[in-house]
């Protein structure tokens, strides 16, 4: 039913082009998908890590998360992903050109002092393939995720082997809580006139 009220909105637009309103409209329905989402993850890492350990954990990373996140992109007509400057998955985390200049924004917005946790950014972006709305919520770095992307020391040997029997270009490594691991983001395809 939302998905068929979204696509209505989405064909009156259209003619007139895209509003300041639909904006901000776009905006908040893809934060309502993006914290959820990130709060879901947290909570099925806490899980994973308390019933089977870190190496256990990985599958949350692994596995749901893609999966959460297919689900999300299918159900609501777009594609939520996970994109990070220092990637773990390069077939899945790499940025697009717009999701690498906004990163990096995040980054400087970060080095003056802002917080991760309320950075975004929202765009109706003109690209080759056609008009977007586009979102990046940032993803910031809780204590739970420096067993497997914290310093060398704060990775137990056991995550370092399956870490670098499977990701042998690992970047995602380094992190202290409250930095930015990454962002959450939301491609909307939008009707062409
Ligand atoms: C048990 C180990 C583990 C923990 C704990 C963990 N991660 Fe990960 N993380 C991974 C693995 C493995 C991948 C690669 C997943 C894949 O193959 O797509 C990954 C990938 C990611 C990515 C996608 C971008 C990339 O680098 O490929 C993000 C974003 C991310 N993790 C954030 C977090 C956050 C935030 C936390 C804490 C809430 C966390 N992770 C906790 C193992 C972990």
């Amino acid at each position: 039913m939302k998905t068929k009220i979204t696509l209505i909105a989405l064909l009156s637009l259209t003619t007139s082009g895209v509003y300041a309103d639909d904006l901000s409209r776009y905006q908040e329905e893809s934060r309502a998908l993006a914290i959820p989402f990130l709060k879901n993850l947290a909570a099925e890492n806490k899980k994973a890590v308390e019933e089977g350990g870190h190496e256990s954990a990985i599958k949350v990373c692994t596995e749901v998360a893609p999966k959460m996140a297919g689900d999300i992109s299918r159900q609501n007509g777009l594609k939520l992903t996970r994109v990070s400057l220092k990637v773990r998955n390069p077939l899945l985390g790499t940025p697009d050109a717009w999701e690498q200049k906004n990163l990096q924004a995040f980054e400087a917005r970060a080095a003056k002092g802002e917080k991760p946790e309320t950075m975004e950014v929202a765009e109706i972006v003109q690209e080759p393939a056609g008009k977007s709305f586009r979102f990046m919520k940032a993803i910031a770095l809780q204590p739970g995720c420096v067993a497997c992307h914290g310093n060398a020391d704060q990775i137990s040997s056991d995550v370092k082997a399956r870490l670098s029997e499977q990701y042998p270009h690992d970047k995602a490594t380094g992190y202290s809580p409250g930095q930015i691991r990454g962002a959450v983001s939301i491609k909307r395809p939008i009707e062409q006139n």
